[in-house]
C-alpha cells in the first residue's frame, strides 16, 4: 500500500466527495436539506415540494410544487409492458424482492447517461405505483388505477387499498416520506453514486441502491423493531429480554447510528408523529422499551454513544398508518427515490469514477501452481 493511502474500515471518517444536497450533523443532531432544517419541513411541507427542492436546489414558487405534481401525476400511467413484468412476478415474492425486480425493469432503454430530473421524476412516480400493483396482485386482489389528482402519499395508499385514505393517515405518511427523502452519503446513496460514476443509468443505480437499502444495518431495520416489540409484548418484560439479547451480543434494532452520536432529529419528529397517530398501547410499549433499551445500551457499551435511530419510531408510525411490515422497507425506498435522484444528478454533474483501493494482505508474490494440477 502506498504510504499516501489512508485505511479506514467501513470508510469511517472518510470524505468521498462534496455535496450541496443534505448535511447530517452527527454531533449536534441536525439534518439539513439544501439549507433547510428538517424540523422546519415536517410537518407541513408537501413531499412534492421536497422533491422539487432536492432535484432543483430551491423551493418551488408554491406548495405543492406545480411542476412536480404535474410530472408525478402524468408518470403514474405506466406502459403496459411494465405492468406485465409486475403481473408475471411470483406472488410469494416478498414486496422488497419484487420491488428490486420492478425498479430494474424500469430500465427499458429510456434511461441514459447523464441522468436527468425528468427521468428521476418518472422513477419517483412509478416506484409506488408498481409496488402497490404488485402488492394487490400478490394478495389475489385486482390492481387499482392511479389517480393523478391525489398527492404522492395519498395515491400510494389509495392504490394499496382502493379506499380514500384518512387525512390524518396521509399526513403521517407525508411526514414520513419527507423525513426519509434524503440523508447525506448513506450506504444506499453511496452504492448509487458508485454505479453512476461508471456512467451507468439512473434505474441501474437505483437498483444497486435498493439492494443496499435492504440490509438490517441500513433500511431493513423497521420491521425488526416491530418484531422486537412483539417479542417483548409487555413493558415489564423489556428489561430481561433486552439484557438477554445484549448478553448474546446481538443488536437492538432501532438504536445506534454511524453518523448520529446524539438524538437523530428524524426520530424525534417521528416520535411526535407517533403520539398523534399510534395506538396508545403500542406507543406506551415503545416508549418504555426505548427507555430501558437506552439505559441497557449505556451500561453494556458505555463509550459507544448509542441513541434511538430513525427506524425505531418509523416502525411505530408505519404500523399506525396500517402498512404491513413487509412494506416498511419498500416504503422507505419510495421516500428515498427523491434523494437517490438528487445524488445521481450531482454525481454525474461533476463525475469522476469512484474506484478506491484495498491493502493487499494475501500471500506474497511468488507462489507456484501445483504441478500435479496442471501438469506443467
Ligand atoms: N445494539 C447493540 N449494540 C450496538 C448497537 C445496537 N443497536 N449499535 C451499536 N452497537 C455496538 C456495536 O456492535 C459496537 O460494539 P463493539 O465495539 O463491541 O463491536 C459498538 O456499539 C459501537 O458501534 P458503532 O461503531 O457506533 O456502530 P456502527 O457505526 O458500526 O453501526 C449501526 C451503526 C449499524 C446502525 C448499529 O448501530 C446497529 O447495528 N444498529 C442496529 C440496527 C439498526 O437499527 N439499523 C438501522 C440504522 S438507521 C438507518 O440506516 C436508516
Amino acid at each position: 500500500m502506498s504510504p499516501a493511502l489512508h485505511f479506514s474500515k467501513g470508510l469511517d471518517d472518510v470524505l468521498v466527495g462534496r455535496s450541496t444536497i443534505s448535511w447530517v450533523g452527527g454531533e449536534t443532531g441536525d439534518l439539513v436539506l439544501r439549507g433547510f432544517d428538517i424540523r422546519d419541513l415536517v410537518p407541513g411541507v408537501p413531499y412534492e415540494s421536497v422533491v422539487h427542492l432536492l432535484l432543483r436546489g430551491d423551493p418551488p414558487d408554491s406548495d405543492p410544487s406545480p411542476e412536480v405534481v404535474a410530472a408525478l401525476g402524468a408518470a403514474r400511467a405506466v406502459p403496459p409492458g411494465l405492468e406485465h413484468v409486475v403481473d408475471a412476478l411470483p406472488p410469494a415474492l416478498p414486496p422488497l424482492e419484487a420491488l428490486r425486480t420492478i425498479v430494474s425493469s424500469l430500465g427499458d432503454g429510456s434511461y441514459g447517461y447523464p441522468p436527468t430530473p425528468e427521468e428521476g421524476l418518472r422513477l419517483i412516480a412509478r416506484t409506488p405505483v408498481l409496488l402497490a400493483r404488485y402488492v394487490r396482485r400478490s394478495r389475489g386482489l385486482s390492481p387499482i388505477a392511479p389517480r393523478p389528482e391525489l398527492s404522492h402519499a395519498a395515491n400510494y395508499l389509495w392504490m394499496l387499498r382502493g379506499v380514500d385514505p384518512e387525512p390524518s393517515t396521509v399526513r403521517a405518511l407525508e411526514g414520513y416520506l419527507v423525513l426519509l427523502a434524503d440523508h447525506g452519503m448513506n450506504a444506499s446513496t453511496f452504492a448509487l453514486c458508485v454505479a453512476i460514476s461508471t456512467q451507468s443509468d439512473l434505474v441501474s443505480a437505483a437498483t444497486a441502491a435498493l439492494a443496499t437499502l435492504k440490509g438490517p444495518l441500513h433500511g431493513g431495520a423497521p420491521a425488526r423493531v416491530s418484531e422486537m416489540l412483539d417479542a417483548i409484548g409487555r413493558p415489564e418484560n423489556a428489561g430481561a429480554w433486552i439484557d438477554a439479547r445484549l448478553a448474546r451480543r446481538e443488536v437492538l434494532f432501532g438504536f445506534g447510528h454511524r453518523a448520529y452520536k446524539t438524538d437523530d432529529p428524524r426520530g424525534v419528529i417521528l416520535h411526535e408523529l407517533a403520539r398523534t397517530v399510534a395506538a396508545p398501547e403500542l406507543l406506551a410499549l415503545a416508549e418504555e422499551v426505548e427507555r430501558i433499551a437506552l439505559a441497557a445500551l449505556r451500561r453494556a457499551r458505555p463509550t459507544a454513544r448509542i441513541y434511538t435511530n430513525v427506524e425505531y419510531y418509523s416502525a411505530v408510525v408505519l404500523e399506525a398508518i396500517g402498512l404491513s411490515r413487509e412494506l416498511f422497507t419498500p416504503t422507505f425506498a419510495v421516500a428515498r427515490t427523491a434523494g437517490w435522484t438528487a445524488h445521481a444528478l450531482e454525481q454525474a454533474a461533476e463525475n469522476r469514477l469512484i474506484r478506491p483501493d484495498v491493502e493487499y494482505v494475501g500471500a506474497p508474490k511468488g507462489r507456484r501452481w501445483p504441478r500435479a494440477l496442471s501438469g506443467r
